[in-house]
Protein backbone atom coordinates (compact mmCIF):
# COMPACT_ATOMS: atom_id res chain seq x y z
CA UNK A 1 0.00 0.00 0.00
CA UNK A 2 2.75 2.25 0.90
CA UNK A 3 4.99 0.93 -1.82
CA UNK A 4 1.79 1.83 -4.20
CA UNK A 5 1.69 5.24 -2.89
CA UNK A 6 5.31 6.05 -3.30
CA UNK A 7 5.35 4.79 -6.73
CA UNK A 8 2.48 6.81 -7.96
CA UNK A 9 4.03 10.62 -5.87
CA UNK A 10 7.34 9.30 -7.50
CA UNK A 11 5.75 9.18 -11.68
CA UNK A 12 3.77 12.36 -11.21
CA UNK A 13 6.02 14.19 -10.17
CA UNK A 14 8.74 13.07 -12.53
CA UNK A 15 6.09 14.24 -15.24
CA UNK A 16 4.90 17.61 -13.34
CA UNK A 17 5.96 20.41 -15.98
CA UNK A 18 4.76 23.49 -13.33
CA UNK A 19 5.24 24.83 -10.08
CA UNK A 20 1.62 24.85 -9.86
CA UNK A 21 1.43 21.45 -10.71
CA UNK A 22 3.80 20.21 -8.38
CA UNK A 23 2.15 22.11 -5.62
CA UNK A 24 -1.14 20.05 -6.21
CA UNK A 25 0.52 16.92 -6.16
CA UNK A 26 2.47 18.04 -2.84
CA UNK A 27 -1.08 18.60 -0.96
CA UNK A 28 -2.47 15.19 -2.70
CA UNK A 29 0.42 13.44 -1.16
CA UNK A 30 1.61 15.23 1.40
CA UNK A 31 -1.58 17.24 2.39
CA UNK A 32 -3.87 17.00 5.42
CA UNK A 33 -6.68 14.88 3.22
CA UNK A 34 -3.73 12.91 1.90
CA UNK A 35 -3.78 8.39 2.07
CA UNK A 36 -0.75 8.93 4.15
CA UNK A 37 -2.78 11.63 6.78
CA UNK A 38 -5.61 9.47 6.42
CA UNK A 39 -3.35 6.47 7.48
CA UNK A 40 -1.73 8.48 10.35
CA UNK A 41 -5.39 8.83 11.82
CA UNK A 42 -5.86 5.28 12.38
CA UNK A 43 -2.98 3.81 13.46
CA UNK A 44 -4.66 4.98 16.94
CA UNK A 45 -5.79 1.57 17.01
CA UNK A 46 -2.04 -0.18 16.58
CA UNK A 47 -0.16 -1.32 19.74
CA UNK A 48 2.68 -0.40 20.90
CA UNK A 49 4.74 -2.42 18.67
CA UNK A 50 2.51 -1.52 15.24
CA UNK A 51 2.44 1.71 15.74
CA UNK A 52 6.67 1.85 16.06
CA UNK A 53 6.81 -0.13 12.88
CA UNK A 54 4.22 1.65 10.92
CA UNK A 55 4.95 5.00 12.30
CA UNK A 56 8.59 4.49 10.95
CA UNK A 57 7.36 3.46 7.12
CA UNK A 58 5.03 6.36 6.98
CA UNK A 59 7.72 8.73 7.59
CA UNK A 60 10.19 7.10 5.71
CA UNK A 61 7.34 7.35 2.57
CA UNK A 62 7.06 10.77 4.11
CA UNK A 63 10.67 11.72 3.57
CA UNK A 64 11.15 9.96 -0.02
CA UNK A 65 8.09 11.89 -1.30
CA UNK A 66 9.32 14.72 0.53
CA UNK A 67 12.65 14.95 -0.75
CA UNK A 68 11.05 13.49 -4.69
CA UNK A 69 8.73 17.04 -4.70
CA UNK A 70 12.30 19.36 -3.44
CA UNK A 71 14.39 18.22 -6.30
CA UNK A 72 11.53 18.11 -8.69
CA UNK A 73 11.15 21.68 -7.13
CA UNK A 74 14.75 23.15 -7.81
CA UNK A 75 14.65 21.59 -11.10
CA UNK A 76 11.05 23.58 -12.04
CA UNK A 77 12.15 26.67 -10.20
CA UNK A 78 15.24 26.75 -12.30
CA UNK A 79 13.71 26.45 -15.75
CA UNK A 80 11.22 28.73 -14.71
CA UNK A 81 13.84 31.26 -13.90
CA UNK A 82 15.77 30.57 -17.18
CA UNK A 83 12.43 31.53 -18.89
CA UNK A 84 11.48 34.65 -17.22
CA UNK A 85 15.70 35.54 -18.04
CA UNK A 86 14.53 34.86 -21.39
CA UNK A 87 11.46 37.21 -21.40
CA UNK A 88 13.04 40.04 -19.41
CA UNK A 89 16.24 40.08 -22.01
CA UNK A 90 17.67 43.72 -22.43
CA UNK A 91 20.03 43.81 -25.67
CA UNK A 92 22.75 46.28 -23.85
CA UNK A 93 24.12 46.37 -27.11
CA UNK A 94 21.35 49.26 -28.27
CA UNK A 95 22.82 52.71 -28.61
CA UNK A 96 20.66 54.72 -25.99
CA UNK A 97 18.24 57.29 -28.17
CA UNK A 98 19.80 60.87 -28.31
CA UNK A 99 18.30 63.15 -25.59
CA UNK A 100 19.60 66.78 -26.21
CA UNK A 101 19.78 68.81 -22.44
CA UNK A 102 20.36 72.12 -23.28
CA UNK A 103 23.08 74.27 -24.49
CA UNK A 104 24.83 77.32 -24.17
CA UNK A 105 23.94 80.69 -24.87
CA UNK A 106 26.14 83.05 -26.76
CA UNK A 107 26.26 85.57 -24.54
CA UNK A 108 27.52 83.15 -21.68
CA UNK A 109 29.68 81.96 -24.22
CA UNK A 110 31.42 85.01 -25.16
CA UNK A 111 31.54 86.60 -21.39
CA UNK A 112 33.14 83.34 -20.45
CA UNK A 113 35.53 83.56 -23.57
CA UNK A 114 36.37 87.48 -22.58
CA UNK A 115 36.64 85.90 -18.40
CA UNK A 116 39.12 83.36 -19.47
CA UNK A 117 41.39 86.13 -21.27
CA UNK A 118 41.38 89.10 -18.28
CA UNK A 119 41.64 86.11 -15.72
CA UNK A 120 45.13 85.20 -16.96
CA UNK A 121 46.19 88.49 -17.64
CA UNK A 122 45.59 88.64 -13.96
CA UNK A 123 42.25 90.48 -13.35
CA UNK A 124 39.86 89.74 -10.60
CA UNK A 125 36.16 89.09 -11.16
CA UNK A 126 33.55 91.19 -9.55
CA UNK A 127 30.00 91.44 -9.98
CA UNK A 128 27.29 93.92 -8.86
CA UNK A 129 24.09 94.57 -8.25
CA UNK A 130 21.16 94.99 -10.91
CA UNK A 131 19.63 97.18 -8.60
CA UNK A 132 21.47 100.45 -8.40
CA UNK A 133 20.94 104.02 -6.65
CA UNK A 134 21.74 107.64 -7.93
CA UNK A 135 25.08 107.58 -6.37
CA UNK A 136 26.48 104.22 -7.38
CA UNK A 137 25.04 104.72 -11.00
CA UNK A 138 26.10 108.64 -11.62
CA UNK A 139 27.25 110.98 -9.18
CA UNK A 140 30.04 109.11 -7.69
CA UNK A 141 30.84 108.34 -11.74
CA UNK A 142 31.14 111.97 -11.86
CA UNK A 143 27.62 112.77 -13.98
CA UNK A 144 26.33 115.06 -11.56
CA UNK A 145 22.18 115.55 -11.32
CA UNK A 146 21.07 117.23 -14.21
CA UNK A 147 24.15 116.38 -16.22
CA UNK A 148 22.69 115.60 -20.15
CA UNK A 149 24.66 112.27 -19.54
CA UNK A 150 21.78 110.88 -17.36
CA UNK A 151 18.77 111.70 -19.80
CA UNK A 152 21.26 110.31 -22.13
CA UNK A 153 20.97 106.61 -20.58
CA UNK A 154 17.39 106.04 -20.22
CA UNK A 155 17.29 104.84 -17.14
CA UNK A 156 14.09 102.31 -15.67
CA UNK A 157 13.49 104.17 -11.86
CA UNK A 158 11.95 102.80 -9.19
CA UNK A 159 10.66 104.54 -6.42
CA UNK A 160 12.81 107.51 -5.83
CA UNK A 161 16.75 106.55 -6.03
CA UNK A 162 16.20 103.37 -6.89
CA UNK A 163 17.16 102.09 -10.62
CA UNK A 164 17.80 99.74 -12.99
CA UNK A 165 21.86 100.35 -13.86
CA UNK A 166 22.72 101.23 -16.71
CA UNK A 167 25.89 100.26 -17.60
CA UNK A 168 28.52 97.99 -15.37
CA UNK A 169 30.52 101.35 -14.31
CA UNK A 170 29.25 101.60 -10.84
CA UNK A 171 31.33 98.09 -9.92
CA UNK A 172 33.98 100.19 -10.02
CA UNK A 173 32.73 102.59 -7.82
CA UNK A 174 31.20 99.50 -5.38
CA UNK A 175 34.47 97.68 -5.55
CA UNK A 176 37.05 100.54 -5.10
CA UNK A 177 34.81 102.12 -1.59
CA UNK A 178 34.85 98.28 -0.65
CA UNK A 179 38.71 97.63 -0.82
CA UNK A 180 42.29 99.77 -0.98
CA UNK A 181 44.28 99.90 -4.36
CA UNK A 182 46.08 98.65 -6.26
CA UNK A 183 42.84 97.35 -7.83
CA UNK A 184 42.62 95.19 -11.27
CA UNK A 185 39.45 93.27 -11.62
CA UNK A 186 36.67 92.69 -15.49
CA UNK A 187 33.13 92.92 -14.10
CA UNK A 188 30.51 91.26 -16.28
CA UNK A 189 26.47 91.46 -16.08
CA UNK A 190 23.21 92.55 -17.09
CA UNK A 191 22.27 96.57 -18.06
CA UNK A 192 19.36 98.09 -18.91
CA UNK A 193 17.96 100.57 -20.66
CA UNK A 194 14.47 101.77 -21.43
CA UNK A 195 15.71 101.60 -25.47
CA UNK A 196 13.84 99.03 -27.52
CA UNK A 197 14.48 98.69 -31.57
CA UNK A 198 16.66 97.07 -34.15
CA UNK A 199 19.87 97.70 -32.47
CA UNK A 200 18.66 98.46 -28.94
CA UNK A 201 17.04 95.63 -26.21
CA UNK A 202 15.94 97.18 -23.05
CA UNK A 203 18.30 94.35 -21.06
CA UNK A 204 22.11 93.73 -22.62
CA UNK A 205 25.18 92.32 -21.21
CA UNK A 206 28.25 94.67 -20.16
CA UNK A 207 31.96 93.62 -19.44
CA UNK A 208 33.61 96.67 -16.85
CA UNK A 209 36.98 96.57 -16.67
CA UNK A 210 39.19 98.57 -14.11
CA UNK A 211 42.94 98.56 -13.04
CA UNK A 212 44.24 101.51 -10.74
CA UNK A 213 47.78 101.43 -9.25
CA UNK A 214 50.31 103.95 -9.17
CA UNK A 215 51.99 105.18 -12.59
CA UNK A 216 49.32 103.62 -14.85
CA UNK A 217 49.39 105.22 -18.00
CA UNK A 218 47.14 105.38 -21.78
CA UNK A 219 49.92 103.13 -23.12
CA UNK A 220 49.33 100.27 -20.56
CA UNK A 221 45.48 101.12 -21.67
CA UNK A 222 46.29 100.63 -25.62
CA UNK A 223 48.24 97.59 -24.90
CA UNK A 224 45.77 95.61 -23.05
CA UNK A 225 43.14 96.59 -25.65
CA UNK A 226 45.61 95.55 -28.37
CA UNK A 227 46.25 92.45 -26.49
CA UNK A 228 42.94 91.45 -25.51
CA UNK A 229 41.21 92.06 -29.30
CA UNK A 230 43.62 89.56 -30.83
CA UNK A 231 43.16 87.16 -28.19
CA UNK A 232 39.32 87.33 -28.88
CA UNK A 233 39.70 87.11 -32.54
CA UNK A 234 42.17 84.69 -32.57
CA UNK A 235 43.90 86.72 -35.22
CA UNK A 236 47.14 88.41 -35.03
CA UNK A 237 46.36 91.36 -37.79
CA UNK A 238 43.31 93.05 -36.60
CA UNK A 239 43.31 97.14 -36.81
CA UNK A 240 41.97 98.85 -34.03
CA UNK A 241 42.33 102.55 -33.36
CA UNK A 242 41.18 104.60 -30.40
CA UNK A 243 38.84 107.52 -30.99
CA UNK A 244 38.82 110.71 -28.85
CA UNK A 245 35.76 110.04 -26.75
CA UNK A 246 33.82 111.97 -23.94
CA UNK A 247 32.81 110.13 -20.97
CA UNK A 248 32.29 111.60 -18.03
CA UNK A 249 34.31 109.03 -15.57
CA UNK A 250 37.05 109.19 -17.58
CA UNK A 251 39.90 111.79 -19.11
CA UNK A 252 41.17 111.71 -21.31
CA UNK A 253 38.17 109.47 -22.84
CA UNK A 254 38.27 107.57 -26.62
CA UNK A 255 36.35 104.71 -28.50
CA UNK A 256 38.11 101.78 -29.37
CA UNK A 257 36.71 100.98 -33.23
CA UNK A 258 37.88 97.83 -35.04
CA UNK A 259 38.54 97.55 -38.62
CA UNK A 260 36.04 95.31 -40.54
CA UNK A 261 38.31 92.90 -43.24
CA UNK A 262 38.32 93.67 -46.22
CA UNK A 263 36.59 96.94 -46.10
CA UNK A 264 37.58 100.77 -44.95
CA UNK A 265 34.61 100.49 -42.30
CA UNK A 266 35.38 101.06 -38.82
CA UNK A 267 33.14 99.49 -36.10
CA UNK A 268 32.86 101.00 -32.72
CA UNK A 269 33.66 97.95 -29.78
CA UNK A 270 34.37 100.09 -26.79
CA UNK A 271 34.88 102.83 -24.28
CA UNK A 272 37.75 103.59 -22.26
CA UNK A 273 40.27 106.37 -20.78
CA UNK A 274 41.73 107.27 -17.84
CA UNK A 275 39.68 106.86 -14.82
CA UNK A 276 38.97 110.54 -14.09
CA UNK A 277 40.33 111.97 -10.70
CA UNK A 278 36.82 113.41 -9.42
CA UNK A 279 36.19 109.72 -9.20
CA UNK A 280 39.25 108.46 -7.46
CA UNK A 281 38.16 111.37 -5.32
CA UNK A 282 34.45 110.19 -4.71
CA UNK A 283 35.93 106.75 -3.37
CA UNK A 284 38.70 108.47 -1.24
CA UNK A 285 41.75 107.60 -3.19
CA UNK A 286 44.12 110.15 -3.56
CA UNK A 287 44.41 110.78 -7.12
CA UNK A 288 47.50 112.22 -7.77
CA UNK A 289 48.95 108.79 -6.01
CA UNK A 290 47.32 106.38 -7.81
CA UNK A 291 46.24 106.90 -11.36
CA UNK A 292 44.20 104.31 -14.02
CA UNK A 293 41.95 103.34 -16.52
CA UNK A 294 38.54 101.64 -17.51
CA UNK A 295 37.32 100.10 -20.27
CA UNK A 296 33.44 99.37 -20.47
CA UNK A 297 32.19 97.05 -23.68
CA UNK A 298 28.79 95.21 -24.80
CA UNK A 299 28.98 91.61 -24.84
CA UNK A 300 26.23 91.28 -27.58
CA UNK A 301 28.13 93.48 -29.80
CA UNK A 302 31.40 91.10 -29.42
CA UNK A 303 29.33 88.18 -29.86
CA UNK A 304 27.84 89.50 -33.30
CA UNK A 305 31.44 90.30 -34.45
CA UNK A 306 33.01 86.97 -33.61
CA UNK A 307 30.41 84.76 -34.14
CA UNK A 308 28.50 86.39 -37.55
CA UNK A 309 25.41 86.58 -35.51
CA UNK A 310 23.03 89.70 -37.53
CA UNK A 311 20.21 90.34 -35.21
CA UNK A 312 20.90 91.98 -31.67
CA UNK A 313 17.26 91.45 -30.65
CA UNK A 314 17.09 87.78 -31.27
CA UNK A 315 19.23 86.96 -28.49
CA UNK A 316 16.42 87.10 -26.45
CA UNK A 317 13.60 85.74 -28.35
CA UNK A 318 14.22 82.19 -27.15
CA UNK A 319 13.43 80.89 -31.04
CA UNK A 320 14.87 77.06 -30.43
CA UNK A 321 16.11 77.22 -33.90
CA UNK A 322 18.33 80.31 -33.24
CA UNK A 323 19.61 78.55 -30.02
CA UNK A 324 20.39 75.21 -31.77
CA UNK A 325 22.21 77.08 -34.43
CA UNK A 326 24.38 79.87 -32.41
CA UNK A 327 24.65 78.27 -28.97
CA UNK A 328 27.09 76.13 -27.65
CA UNK A 329 27.89 73.00 -26.07
CA UNK A 330 27.88 72.68 -22.02
CA UNK A 331 31.11 70.57 -22.06
CA UNK A 332 32.90 72.42 -24.06
CA UNK A 333 33.78 75.69 -22.06
CA UNK A 334 36.27 77.64 -23.56
CA UNK A 335 39.71 77.69 -22.07
CA UNK A 336 43.52 78.49 -23.42
CA UNK A 337 44.15 74.80 -23.32
CA UNK A 338 40.58 73.68 -24.93
CA UNK A 339 40.69 77.07 -27.22
CA UNK A 340 38.78 79.97 -26.90
CA UNK A 341 37.06 79.93 -30.04
CA UNK A 342 34.31 77.49 -31.02
N1 LIG B 1 29.71 102.97 -19.09
C1 LIG B 1 29.83 103.30 -20.48
C2 LIG B 1 28.55 103.02 -21.20
O1 LIG B 1 27.74 102.30 -20.73
C3 LIG B 1 30.92 102.50 -21.12
C4 LIG B 1 32.26 102.89 -20.61
C5 LIG B 1 32.99 103.86 -21.26
C6 LIG B 1 32.80 102.32 -19.50
C7 LIG B 1 34.24 104.24 -20.83
C8 LIG B 1 34.05 102.66 -19.05
C9 LIG B 1 34.76 103.66 -19.73
O2 LIG B 1 34.60 102.10 -17.98
O3 LIG B 1 35.98 104.00 -19.27
O4 LIG B 1 28.34 103.53 -22.27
Amino acid sequence: MLKDITESASSKITVATSLKELEELRIEFLGKSSAISLKMRKMGALNEEEKKAFGKQINDVKTIITELIEDKYSLLKEAHQQEQFAKEKLDLTLPARNHKKGSIHPISQVTQELLEIFVKLGFEIKEGPSIEDDWHNFTALNIPDHHPARQMHDTFYFEENRLLRTHTSPVQIRAMMNDTPPFRFISPGRTYRCDSDMTHTPMFHQIEILMIDKNIHMGHLKYLINEFIKQFFEKDDIEIRLRPSFFPFTEPSAEVDIKIPGTDRWLEVLGCGMVHPNVLSNVNINPTEYQGFALGMGVERFAMLKYGIEDLRQFFESDKRWLNHYSFSAFDIPSFIGGLTR
